[in-house]
């Protein structure tokens, strides 16, 4: 049966078919509301707009759900690996080994960088921010591979996907390793998908590289729990900058710069930055919570809230057990995650937060662990980005797919009315 919702304006009575997804979600379909009453919908930060349909993750931020295609993210970050994760986000069903490993020797075929861009990357000044450093270098990727710009069949998507998922991690370890001063290295070719970004970021010029299968596990985690979270800022950047056919890894590259802000995936350098900020000012938690709820400061409790989750980010409570093992295992002790905990306990029994369902997000505890493998802080969000890059692919991959038209929103303007230009000399 077709649904409708009615809307009457000026003495008029208008029905908009109803949308309903696979999890009984439903939308307005609003596409011919301009033709039939000339009014827009005004939806700032586009809180209640759905830009597509997809079928790649379900989000109930009431309930604290996350599936990507249907699998649990739990049951996803027990059980799977990374690479697995990223064909099932890509291509829509969990790999067989035959299609694991043509995929893996497909990327791996692609891990090398052009030598030219190793001179873009050296000529940064030191001090530049990794995640400006790993956006400017992935849109250059377009110069060297341009056969990546417009992709129209399926078989060319093929090719520009595998090509980003073996050139990104390198980018990561390069940047991360040239913050680092280390020299720029390739990984390992018979290692794993996630074994090898591991070998490439820690291995050292002076002695043999011996895994720590406690980082590589850490690691699989965090990219898998990282991979996809369907219309987030990032990702939505992504697909409206696919849309206009700009190319993959120009798209990545935008989705990159928008995964740096921190209300998005930075929040996991500002998490420990506050985390430091509020060690070294003694550990005064009720401090922190007063600013944190003081309209007039700008501090907020960086890691605490989500636009769509009004309970536990599933995500956070894998990354907070997580970060206890990881520490444990790796036998390091760190101020900074016991003043995390008492800070989380404060936020969750206080009236401000519980009011506003403000929960720890993905980002709460996840810098912890990066900080315990020994990546800087401000490599934190490059990692982030390496995660998502399955996810921006298979919603890029989608949205071309579906030949989904180009994201133009609409505005109301309020500005000045027609004026006569004032010469200089009148002005
Ligand atoms: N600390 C203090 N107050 C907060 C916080 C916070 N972290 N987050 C939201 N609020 C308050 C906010 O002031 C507002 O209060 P009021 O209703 O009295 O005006 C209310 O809660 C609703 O907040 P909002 O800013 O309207 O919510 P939003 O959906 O626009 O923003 C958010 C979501 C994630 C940007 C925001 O919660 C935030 O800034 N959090 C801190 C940054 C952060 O951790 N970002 C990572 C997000 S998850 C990972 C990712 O996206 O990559």
């Amino acid at each position: 049966m077709v649904k409708f919702a009615k809307l009457s304006y000026d003495g008029k009575s208008v029905e908009f078919p109803l949308v309903e997804g696979t999890e009984d979600e439903l939308a307005i379909d609003i596409k011919s509301l301009r033709a039939a009453t000339n009014l827009i919908t005004l939806d700032p930060g586009f809180k209640n707009t759905g830009s597509c349909q997809s079928a790649i993750t379900f989000l109930d931020g009431e309930k604290g759900v996350l599936r990507y295609r249907g699998y649990d993210i739990e049951d996803l970050a027990k059980n799977a690996d990374f690479l697995e994760v990223a064909f099932l986000l890509i291509f829509g069903e969990l790999p067989t080994s035959e299609q694991l490993d043509k995929f893996l020797v497909d990327i791996k075929e692609e891990s090398y960088i052009d030598e030219d861009l190793k001179k873009i990357l050296e000529s940064f000044p030191s001090a530049a921010h990794p995640m400006g450093v790993l956006s400017s270098l992935t849109s250059a990727l377009t110069a060297f591979n341009p056969k990546t710009f417009d992709v129209e069949s399926e078989d060319e998507m093929y090719r520009a996907i595998v090509r980003i998922m073996g050139k990104l991690p390198v980018l990561v370890a390069w940047v991360f390793r040239k913050k680092s001063g280390l020299p720029l290295k390739y990984g390992d070719y018979a290692l794993g998908y996630v074994e090898n970004i591991a070998r490439m970021m820690f291995r050292k010029p002076n002695k043999e590289y011996v895994a720590n299968p406690i980082i590589d596990q850490a690691l699989n985690k965090l990219l898998i729990l990282h991979a996809e979270h369907e219309q987030n800022c990032s990702t939505s950047t992504v697909r409206i900058v696919g849309s206009s056919h700009a190319g993959l890894f120009a798209s990545v590259a935008a989705g990159i710069s928008a995964l740096w802000g921190p209300l998005h995936g930075g929040a996991n350098q500002a998490v420990v930055e506050m985390l430091e900020d509020i060690r070294k000012d003694g550990g005064d938690i009720d401090k922190y919570m007063i600013k944190a709820k003081d309209k007039s400061d700008p501090f907020r409790l960086m890691g605490f809230g989500h636009r769509v989750y009004k309970n536990f980010d599933p995500r956070a409570r894998i990354i907070k057990k997580a970060a206890n093992e990881v520490l444990e295992n790796l036998g390091i002790v760190d101020p900074v995650l016991e003043i995390a905990k008492k800070l989380e306990q404060a936020a969750l029994n206080d009236p401000y937060f519980a009011d506003r369902k403000l929960y720890p997000n993905v980002d709460f505890y996840s810098g912890i662990i990066y900080r315990a493998m020994g990546i800087s802080t401000e490599t934190f969000t490059v990692m982030f980005a390496l995660g998502r890059l399955p996810g921006w692919i298979a919603q890029w991959r989608e949205m071309r797919l579906n030949k989904e038209p180009i994201g133009r929103p609409r505005q109301i303007y309020v500005g000045q009315n027609q004026r006569p230009f004032v010469p200089l000399n009148k002005r």
